[in-house]
């Protein structure tokens, strides 16, 4: 899975979370202290590109799925670059809207899809959902008589208990009836952890993105009153072989991620 990147990139020392992740996913939209970051991510933490592919793969898997379904219409937030194997790419009919708080993010986000008229970025933080619903794009973009599915991979970690509730009531009340949340969720075994985990988080931590892991069955009770339609881990959701994630994927903590779908008023369509 490559990415192109197709606007110049500044040298600089200041790692970037977006290009660090595009580097984990083999892109080519990073640079060499973002390489270095990730490098040492992958050191504390080996399976990180593994679980990253994975969810990037559900990414692309459940966007095709909804729009076989009928999704026309998508709200990614917390979307990072909008690289080549974006939902965008893998949609292309679909109109698109991508949401981040990182200004940089927003910044190439807007760059890279200068050319690409269904799809848009915008600067939303996930914190005030209500100012994100409110913006004139998604106003412009969205149609409300038509259903929406709504994007939360690989970022609710990022977000404590208190504001997924409060995402996930203003999305309820703002979805049009048959919108259809995905989203992914890393758990770990509660009250295990290595030095080398710690670290791991603490890198989030110094650059001001902590991370939370709740369990799963705390995401369900948090992400009230959205119904649960499919939940399970990303590797058996993408069918992998049983034994695809390994012991040592599991980093000594129980890591999993956990794909989901989840349906207002529970309609499944
Ligand atoms: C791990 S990346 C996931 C990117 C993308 N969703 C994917 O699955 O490939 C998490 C992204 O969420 C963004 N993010 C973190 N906290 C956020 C918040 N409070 N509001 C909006 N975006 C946020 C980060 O800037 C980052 O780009």
């Amino acid at each position: 899975m490559t990415t192109q990147n197709t606007i110049p990139l500044p040298e600089t020392e200041i790692p970037n979370a977006a290009r660090i992740y595009d580097y984990t996913l083999e892109g080519t939209f990073n640079v060499e202290t973002d390489r270095q970051a990730a490098e040492y991510m992958f050191h504390l933490v080996p399976s990180t590109r593994k679980w990253v592919k994975l969810l990037r793969s559900f990414l692309q898997e459940v966007a095709r799925e909804l729009y076989a379904e009928g999704f026309t219409q998508f709200l990614d937030l917390g979307s990072g670059l909008p690289t080549t194997d974006h939902i965008h790419t893998v949609v292309p009919k679909a109109r698109v809207i991508y949401c981040d708080n990182d200004p940089l993010t927003v910044e190439y986000g807007q760059a890279l899809l200068k050319d690409v008229p269904n799809a848009h970025y915008i600067l939303g933080d996930l914190t005030n959902p209500a100012e994100i619903l409110d913006s004139p794009v998604v106003k412009s973009v969205i149609d409300p008589s038509q259903k929406v599915a709504i994007g939360l991979n690989a970022v609710l970690t990022h977000l404590r208990w208190n504001e997924i509730k409060s995402l996930a009531e203003t999305l309820y009340g703002w979805a049009p009836d048959g919108s259809k949340i995905y989203e992914t969720v890393e758990t770990k075994e509660i009250g295990k952890t290595t030095p080398q985990f710690q670290q791991f988080l603490a890198i989030f931590q110094q650059a001001g993105s902590p991370m939370y892991m709740m369990s799963l069955e705390e995401n369900m009770e948090v992400m009230r009153p959205w119904h649960f339609i499919r939940i399970e881990p990303v590797a058996d959701y993408l069918e992998r072989d049983r034994n695809y994630i390994t012991e040592a994927d599991r980093e000594g903590v129980g890591l999993e991620f956990y794909a989901a779908l989840l349906g207002k008023y529970g309609s499944g369509r």
